[in-house]
């Protein structure tokens, strides 16, 4: 693909409550950010969308399609719902630190290798992303411009997919919720920029 977008969801209700895990949706600054998403590609056909099956993706893909001239195919792909906290799911991280003090720690400590009990971490989702990157290629054949709308963790793991990152640093990427990322290949020649919204 010669242009791969990876954005992550608009803000959600629980982002505003800090809580991981579960299937909220779009707060308003969420609706307002998928907006801006929206514009920002209105004139960039897109011939294929990817998200997770949780709503908060699917609701900013939702303004995605619209914008579009011509709606592009979506794919809602469990492949990219986002890391599985287990018993942790629907906690904030305040909580997370007082009930589990020891997932707290084992993050802390290392949050690359960390699985939550019951659940997933960063290492062994990786090869989950992988396939879902490589299905999402496949897919979209030779297609020229393509976006994934994924979460954190998952966007994390995507960036590191195409450009190597220590594992120890990819759990701190910076994934925000206002921006995205553009990954280009040009004569061999693999870029990846974080690039704004229009306001
Ligand atoms: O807070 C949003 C979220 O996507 C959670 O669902 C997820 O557990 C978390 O981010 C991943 O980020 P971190 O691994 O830094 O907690």
């Amino acid at each position: 693909v010669p242009n791969l977008y990876v954005a992550r969801h608009g803000t959600s209700v629980f982002n505003l409550e800090n809580r991981v895990g579960g299937d909220s949706p779009l707060a308003q600054a969420g609706h307002q950010q998928a907006k801006r998403l929206a514009a920002t590609f209105r004139d960039t056909p897109l011939s294929m969308v990817f998200t997770s099956t949780r709503r908060r993706t699917r609701q900013t893909a939702a303004y995605v399609l619209e914008a579009q001239q011509t709606a592009p195919p979506l794919y809602s792909m469990e492949l990219f719902d986002e890391i599985d906290c287990g018993i942790c799911e629907e906690m904030d991280y305040e909580e997370v630190k007082r009930r589990r003090p020891d997932v707290h720690r084992g993050r802390v400590e290392d949050k690359y290798n960390f699985v939550y009990p019951g659940g997933e971490g960063y290492r062994n989702m990786r090869a989950r992303i992988e396939r879902g990157v490589r299905k999402a290629l496949y897919l979209s054949g030779g297609s020229r411009h393509i976006l994934i709308i994924g979460h954190r963790a998952v966007n994390r793991l995507i960036l590191s997919y195409f450009l190597y990152r220590r594992p120890a640093d990819v759990p701190y990427l910076y994934i925000p919720q206002d921006r995205y990322f553009h990954i280009s290949c040009a004569q061999n020649e693999r870029r990846i920029r974080l690039r704004p919204l229009l306001s």
